[in-house]
């Protein structure tokens, strides 16, 4: 049987995009009548909006999102919400389920992308939290990317929020020496006392560096980062050999209107791309496979090679000096000596 509805249904709607740090005014608000069932929809009434970082970027257009608004769009967000009557065979009334209901009391649905909820599980809102989006972000980005091994320091920042409360329990789980960064006292006591972290820090009492240190002696070796910016800099300056970043979240930058100096991660984030670091010294066991490999197709004349040779050792100051401005064209060298040798 269909729910009894008012007529109304209260909306918030995108007015403009923030300047900085959101505020109220760049939202608006309206009434409308609720939306009328069609045959293949549901109509669900809302009980718990989510309230997501990302949506701070989704109201200046960001690319990255597939979400566009202009002004007067009810604002876009995932929602628990309801079914009160429905014409899909798949919902009937009484079902509760996650979907993008945005910010509104009443919205209709085709059912695409929209997810049953079993509330004998947990409660039902935190099909929005940590067994949804935000949980499922701790979760992979800690099982498949940073992948901590027992005994190894995983540092987690915005720790006690969902995503970054998930990551450090999993990580915790998988026998990780876990350690949070967050922006409070009494948040880090949490992270420790409830959700097991070894110890948490306080970005806010300042020096993150040094109390990473304290806390990480060993180094840090694998970190989620849901900050970037400063917190990500800290970090960086107390890795381990061998450690991963899992570049999640940069929370930081979503309310500047220009991205901070230094290169922009961001596009990282968006092309799930990996940066690793390189040392050549790691690999000088490979210096016979690749003498073999490379010294082959010169000889066969399908790898090429170019040097820019400078006569006489009293040219290699200006050699140099031509190199560090990019006026070389191929390796440096200066002939010192006259030589026949394979030439
Ligand atoms: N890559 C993905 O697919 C994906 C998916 C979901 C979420 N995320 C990202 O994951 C991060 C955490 O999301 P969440 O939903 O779990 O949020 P959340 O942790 O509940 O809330 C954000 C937290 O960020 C911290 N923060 C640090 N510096 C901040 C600053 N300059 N301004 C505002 N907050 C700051 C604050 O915690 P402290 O006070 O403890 O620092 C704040 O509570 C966000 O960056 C989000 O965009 C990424």
């Amino acid at each position: 049987m269909p729910r009894a509805v008012n007529g109304i249904n209260k909306r918030i709607t995108f007015l403009r995009s923030p300047r900085g740090l959101p505020v109220p005014e760049d939202f608006g608000a309206d009434e409308t009548g609720i939306p009328k069932l069609a045959a293949g929809q549901f109509l669900s009434r809302t009980l718990y909006l989510s309230l997501d970082p990302y949506y701070r970027n989704v109201m200046k257009n960001s690319q990255i999102y597939a979400d566009r608004l202009t002004p007067g769009d009810v604002m876009v967000g995932e929602t628990v919400a309801e079914v009160i009557d429905s014409q899909h065979p798949d919902f009937k009334v009484g079902d509760v389920v996650a979907v993008r209901n945005g910010w509104q009391e009443y919205a209709l649905s085709n059912g695409q992308g929209v997810r049953k909820i079993d509330p004998s599980i947990a409660p039902v809102s935190t099909a929005l939290g940590v067994l949804g989006m935000p949980g499922l972000t701790g979760y992979a980005g800690t099982v498949f990317l940073a992948q901590p091994l027992p005994g190894q320091t995983f540092v987690v920042s915005a720790c006690t929020g969902p995503v970054g409360s998930t990551a450090g329990q999993v990580a915790r789980h998988m026998g990780a020496r876990v350690v949070g960064i967050a922006g409070s006292k009494e948040k880090c006591d949490y992270a420790v006392r409830e959700l097991g972290f070894e110890a948490c820090v306080d970005y806010r009492e300042g020096d993150l560096v040094g109390q990473l240190k304290a806390a990480c002696p060993n180094g840090i070796d694998a970190y989620f980062d849901n900050v970037g910016g400063s917190t990500l800099e800290a970090v960086t300056l107390n890795l381990a050999m061998g450690s991963r970043i899992v570049l999640c979240g940069m929370i930081e930058a979503y309310s500047m209107d220009t991205p901070p100096p230094g290169p922009w991660l961001g596009p990282i984030v968006g092309a799930r791309a990996t940066m690793k670091g390189l040392v050549v010294y790691d690999h000088m066991n490979r210096l016979p496979e690749m003498t073999r490999v490379i010294g082959r197709w010169i000889h066969d004349g399908s790898f090429r090679w170019k040097e820019d040779i400078a006569k006489g050792l009293e040219q290699a100051p200006a050699a140099f000096c031509r190199l560090m401005r990019g006026q070389n064209f191929g390796k440096a060298l200066v002939e010192v000596g006259s030589t026949k040798l394979g030439r």
